[in-house]
C-alpha cells in the first residue's frame, strides 16, 4: 500500500469491519477515523510489516479497482503492540486484516491475497511458522484458511465472550523454505488478478 492508496485502503477496511461487527453504517466515519490512524502508526514499522493490496480488472478492460488487502507482520519489531487472544508467539510471522470488497468475493482474490502474503513472508522472515486469527463465527474465511493449510493451534476459551467479544481461533502454517518459494499452491483457477506492494 503506497501512501496515495491509504485512503482507499481505509474505506475497504472500514466497510468490512463495520460488517463483521453488524454496525449500524452511521458509524462507519468514525471506523474509517480509527482505522486511518492505525494504518499511519503501522506504516512507521515497515519494512517489519507491509500491506498488500489486491486489484481487480475485468477482462480486456484498462481501468482496475481495488478489490482487497491483506496485513502482514515480519517479525517482533513489526507485531502491534495488544494482539488479540489466543495470543501469537511476538517473533512469528503474521497475517491480518484480510478482506475483499463484498461484490467482488468469490473470485480467488483472497486466496491470491494470502498466497502473496505467503510468499513475501518466505523473502522478508526467517521464521517459517505464519500465525493468523479467524472467529468462529467466520465459516468462509476459515474454510479458506483450512484448505490453504492452516490449522487450529488455539481457541479463545469460552469466558471470552464475558468481555463482548467473538471467541477467535488462532492458526498456524509452516510454510515452504525461500528455496521452495516458487512451488506456491496454484490458486482455485486461473482468475485474473494482479498483486503488488
Ligand atoms: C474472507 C474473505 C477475505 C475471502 O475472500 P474471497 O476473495 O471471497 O475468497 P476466495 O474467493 O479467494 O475463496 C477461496 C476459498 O475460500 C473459501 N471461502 C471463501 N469465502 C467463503 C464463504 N463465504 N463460504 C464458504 N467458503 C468460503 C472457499 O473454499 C473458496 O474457494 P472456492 O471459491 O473455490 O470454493 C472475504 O470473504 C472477506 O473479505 N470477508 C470479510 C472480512 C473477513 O472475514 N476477513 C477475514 C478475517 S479472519
Amino acid at each position: 500500500m503506497r501512501e496515495e492508496e491509504m485512503d482507499l485502503t481505509v474505506t475497504l477496511l472500514s466497510e468490512s469491519f463495520a460488517e463483521s461487527m453488524m454496525m449500524a453504517s452511521g458509524y462507519v466515519k468514525l471506523l474509517e477515523f480509527l482505522v486511518k490512524n492505525y494504518l499511519i502508526e503501522r506504516r512507521e514499522m515497515m519494512p517489519h510489516n507491509a500491506t498488500l493490496l489486491g486489484v481487480y480488472r475485468e477482462n480486456g478492460e484498462e481501468d482496475f479497482e481495488l478489490a482487497g488487502t491483506v496485513e502482514l507482520t515480519f517479525d517482533g519489531k513489526g507485531a502491534n503492540a495488544n494482539p488479540p487472544t489466543p495470543t501469537p508467539p511476538n517473533n512469528s510471522p503474521y497475517i491480518c486484516n484480510m478482506a475483499v470488497r463484498k461484490p467482488l468475493r468469490r473470485r480467488g482474490i483472497g486466496w491470491h491475497l494470502l498466497r502473496a502474503g505467503e510468499e513475501l513472508i518466505t523473502k522478508m522472515s526467517s521464521s517459517r511458522e505464519v500465525y493468523l486469527h479467524c472467529r468462529i463465527i467466520d465459516e468462509g474465511p476459515f474454510n479458506m484458511y483450512t484448505k490453504a493449510g492452516y490449522s487450529v493451534v488455539q481457541t479463545d476459551s469460552i469466558l471470552t465472550l464475558l468481555t463482548l467479544q467473538r471467541r477467535r481461533r488462532l492458526m498456524r502454517k509452516e510454510l515452504p523454505t525461500s528455496e521452495d518459494a516458487s512451488v506456491v499452491d496454484a490458486p482455485p483457477d486461473d482468475r485474473l488478478i494482479d498483486e503488488r506492494l
